[in-house]
């Protein structure tokens, strides 16, 4: 084996390494849209209430203290399980006048408690 890198050698691990990884790449990104078309909801299953809830979300700019499934703020608590955390899977009517009462009753103005604010607008 040579002691060192001729060109030639050098240029074919660049031509191959390129090959390489420009297969990895397209087939990552197959992966990625193959995966966001079977993850994402399809448009015909957006009721009037998610849309509204995503126009709520957006005007008031929930995301700039909340997170929804990971992905915001990490100043207030996350949302994308509080429905189920209020009992809403099990008893909808009740979990929806704990969350309006709580809704109303913000902010707690606890001291040393992080405070949501009131967003009569929703
Ligand atoms: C300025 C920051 C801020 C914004 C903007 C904000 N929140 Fe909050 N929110 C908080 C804080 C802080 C708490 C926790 C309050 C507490 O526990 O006393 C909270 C709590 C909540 C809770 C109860 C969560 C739980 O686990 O009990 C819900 C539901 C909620 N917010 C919904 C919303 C929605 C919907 C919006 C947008 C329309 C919004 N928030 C915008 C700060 C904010």
């Amino acid at each position: 084996m040579a002691e060192r890198l001729t060109k030639a050698a050098t240029r074919n691990i660049f031509y191959g390494g390129s090959a390489f990884f420009l297969v990895i790449f397209v087939g990552l990104t197959v992966q990625t849209h193959l995966y966001m078309n079977s993850t994402s909801a399809p448009v015909s299953a957006m009721t009037e209430g998610v849309v509204r809830g995503k126009h709520v979300w957006e005007r008031n700019s929930c995301i700039n203290c909340h997170t929804l499934l990971g992905e915001g703020a990490y100043f207030a608590p996350e949302l994308g399980n509080v429905w189920k955390r209020y009992g809403g899977h099990d008893d909808p009517e009740k979990a929806r006048a704990v969350f309006a009462s709580w809704m109303a009753s913000q902010p707690s103005g606890v001291p040393g408690r992080r405070q949501m604010p009131q967003l009569s607008a929703c």
